[in-house]
C-alpha cells in the first residue's frame, strides 16, 4: 500500500481539521460492553487521527472531548472520561513532544482535578514552541462560554480605556478568542451520525466546510478520514462570492 502522503497527492488539503468524536457508547453497546470501553477505543482514533494528520501536512487538527454539559452524564463515565485524559496525557505527551505536535487544551480546565491541571499546563509548555502539527483539545469547552470569556476580555479593555468601543472590530474580538494564531477550522468532521454543531467553535466554524459521517468515533480511522478530505477537496469554498468571481480568481487572484 502507497503511503497517505502519496495517495492525497492531488487533493486540496484542509489546513484545519475539526472534529466532534462521537458515537463511543453505541460503539460499546453495538458489542454489549459498558460505554466506557467505547471510550478507551475512542483513545486509540485519537492517536490515528493525530498520526494521519502529521504526515499528510495538515498544519491543525482539534478534537472536541468533553462538552460543558458532558457533566450530566452518571458520575462513573464522567471519572473514567478523566482519567483517560490524564492517563493518555501522562501516556503520549513525550511521545508527540518527540513528533514536533504543539498540545493545547481549551476550555474551562478550573472544573478539573489539579493533577489534571497540572499535567495539561506541562504538557502545554513543553510543546509551545514547537512548529508541527497543532493538536487542541477541548476539554469542559462550549463555545458560547468561550465568546463570552472574549466579550468580558474586550469590555476589560474598554473600561480600563485600552481601547475605545468603535475600536472593536471583528478582527480585534476574534484575536481575544482562542486559538486566534491558527487558521480558522477548514473542515468539520463529525461522527456518530447527528447533524449538530453541539456549541463548538461557534465563531470559529462560519465558513467551515462541514461534514457528517454516521461511522462512530472508535470506528473512524485513516481511511475514513481520507474520505472525509476528498469529499472537502472537491467542495468549492465560495466566501461569499458567486461560484463564477471563485473561478476567475484562479486567473486573477488580485481580485480578493
Ligand atoms: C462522544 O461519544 C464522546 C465523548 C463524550 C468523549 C470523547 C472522548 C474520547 C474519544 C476519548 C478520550 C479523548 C482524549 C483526547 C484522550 P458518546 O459517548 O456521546 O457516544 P454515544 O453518542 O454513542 O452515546
Amino acid at each position: 500500500m502507497e503511503p497517505p502522503v502519496k495517495l492525497l497527492n492531488r487533493v486540496q488539503l484542509p489546513r484545519h481539521i475539526a472534529i466532534i468524536m462521537d458515537g463511543n457508547g453505541r460503539w460499546a453497546k453495538n458489542r454489549f460492553l459498558p460505554r466506557t470501553a467505547g471510550h478507551h477505543a475512542g483513545v486509540s482514533s485519537v492517536r490515528k487521527a493525530i498520526e494521519y494528520c502529521g504526515s499528510i501536512g495538515v498544519e491543525a487538527l482539534t478534537l472536541f472531548a468533553f462538552s460543558s454539559e458532558n457533566w450530566r452524564r452518571p458520575q462513573q463515565e464522567v471519572s473514567v472520561l478523566m482519567g483517560l485524559f490524564l492517563a493518555t496525557l501522562e501516556r503520549e505527551t513525550e511521545k508527540l513532544h518527540q513528533k514536533n505536535v504543539r498540545i493545547r487544551i481549551i476550555g474551562d480546565r478550573t472544573a478539573f482535578a489539579s493533577e489534571l491541571q497540572d499535567k495539561i499546563t506541562s504538557a502545554e509548555s513543553l510543546t509551545l514552541a514547537n512548529t508541527g502539527l497543532n493538536v487542541t483539545i477541548a476539554a469542559n469547552y462550549g463555545g458560547r462560554w468561550e465568546i463570552t470569556e472574549a466579550v468580558r476580555r474586550v469590555a476589560k479593555l474598554v473600561a480600563e480605556g485600552k481601547i475605545g468601543p468603535d475600536a472593536i472590530t471583528t478582527e480585534v474580538f476574534a484575536s481575544n478568542l482562542n486559538l486566534s494564531d491558527i487558521p480558522e477550522p477548514d473542515l468539520f468532521i463529525r461522527t456518530g451520525g447527528e447533524k449538530r454543531i453541539s456549541n463548538f467553535l461557534l465563531w470559529q466554524l462560519a465558513y467551515t466546510e462541514l461534514y457528517f459521517t454516521d461511522t462512530l468515533w472508535p470506528d473512524f480511522d485513516e481511511a475514513e478520514l481520507e474520505v472525509a478530505i476528498r469529499d472537502y477537496s472537491g467542495r468549492q469554498r465560495r466566501f461569499g462570492y458567486t461560484g463564477e468571481q471563485v473561478e476567475n480568481l484562479f486567473v486573477n487572484p488580485g481580485l480578493l
